[in-house]
């Protein structure tokens, strides 16, 4: 199929004041299921878009490729899917089947093409556009978080569906799902962007081996520290002591030349040892650079009193349009409890969040019926 190679790409929005890729060279097979990852605005959706010249860069890229980026944007919503998936596509009455055979593979009802786009859940809407990707064979498939409105089900029919692929860039924060479905990875650093064969396992272990090693250079990078320092005290020490020597008396000043000359060799050495242990200080910190280290998560919560609820509501049932959604739901969430809301798409997860985030704040909530 051939390759993507950049060379030397250097790349910053205009508001930034540093470039978000700086020289970065990189190729990788037009063959491979890659997975793009990185920490949130590492530059992931970038890339993409520099793969597609949607943006001016610095540098080379070399292809001869045609790449297409999933999600595409709809602008009429309210048009019929299949009206939709057709000017997308490209397609007409008779090459529509191309997408009904891969809508199958994604275990969608080829029917609902008949329903406005708008109308399908996020869920469908994502499976549409993804059967658009693979109609064909000649396009190179930039995927971005096609995981995001899928549960878990949904998820693992995806996964299932990419790994009979090739010739792809999928960027997903979902390990599970990236572990069985690519072959490379493609890791945004803070420095550099590197290739390595292999599923996100893969690279997790390498990763962690190398956040080992960062953490015995770190002692080693404080124990330099310490030694520059001492040597840079003896230095001091020494020549204040060939300066003290340099006004004694008379006899004493028969020795000078001998203190002198000890005192600099002390202070020379000292000197030589406190520049190498700079040098040694510097190379090591120039290897944590290119290093992720995640900052650590902090919550900021009220303290709770003892014994005081988090949220308690009672025969909770909410509507929406005069229709009732749920059975009365009751539940209680004490202080330090870790609770999962799961339900299948449109099971009503976020509407619950936000019913209950729009409950007025008192100590214990009672409510019988409330209205999304
Ligand atoms: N149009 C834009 N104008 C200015 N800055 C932008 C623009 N788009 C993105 N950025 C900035 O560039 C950086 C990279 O953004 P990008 O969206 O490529 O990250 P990402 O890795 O895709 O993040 P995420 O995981 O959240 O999707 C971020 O700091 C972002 O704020
Ligand atoms: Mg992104």
């Amino acid at each position: 199929m051939g390759t993507i190679q950049f060379k030397a790409l250097t790349f910053n929005y205009s508001d930034q004041t540093q470039p978000l890729f700086d020289h970065v060279t990189l190729q990788f097979d037009a063959s491979w299921k890659l997975g793009l990852i990185g920490r949130n605005g590492r530059g992931k959706t970038t890339l993409l878009k520099l793969l597609q010249h949607q943006l001016p860069f610095d540098g080379q890229l070399v292809t001869n490729l045609d790449f297409q980026y999933f999600p595409q944007t709809v602008t009429e919503p309210t048009q019929l899917t299949r009206d939709i998936l057709m000017q997308l596509g490209n397609l007409d009455n008779s090459t529509f089947w191309q997408v009904e055979r891969e809508l199958r593979l994604l275990q969608v009802a080829p029917e609902i093409v008949w329903q406005p786009f708008a109308s399908l859940s996020p869920g469908e809407q994502t499976k549409m556009l993804l059967a658009l990707l693979f109609i064909d064979d000649y396009h190179f498939q930039l995927i971005d978080e096609p995981t995001n409105h899928l549960d878990q089900e949904g998820r693992q029919v995806v996964a299932n569906y990419l790994r009979q692929k090739a010739g792809f860039i999928v960027v997903s924060h979902d390990r599970h799902f990236l572990n069985q479905v690519i072959d490379h990875v493609l890791a945004i650093n803070r420095a550099d962007i590197t290739v390595h064969q292999g599923n996100y396992q893969t690279w997790q272990t390498a990763h962690d081996q190398q956040a080992a090693y960062d953490q015995q250079l770190k002692g080693n990078i404080k124990r330099l520290t310490k030694t520059a320092q001492q040597k840079a005290q003896w230095s001091h020490e020494a020549e204040k002591g060939k300066n003290a020597a340099s006004v004694k008396t008379e006899s004493a000043n028969l020795d000078k030349g001998f203190i002198s000359h000890r005192a600099a060799k002390v202070m020379k050495r000292a000197t030589t040892i406190a520049n190498r242990a700079e040098e040694a200080i510097e190379a090591k910190q120039q290897l944590f650079k290119n290093v992720e280290i995640a900052a650590p998560l902090t919550i900021n919560q009220r303290p709770l009193k003892p014994g005081q609820n988090v949220l308690s509501v009672d025969e909770l049932v909410l509507q929406q349009d005069g229709v009732i959604l749920n059975q009365p739901l009751s539940l209680t969430l004490e202080a330090g409890q870790q609770v999962a809301l799961t339900g299948i798409n449109g099971a009503g997860k976020s509407t619950l969040i936000k019913a209950l985030l729009a409950l007025p704040a008192t100590d214990h909530i009672t409510s019988s019926s409330l209205h999304p």
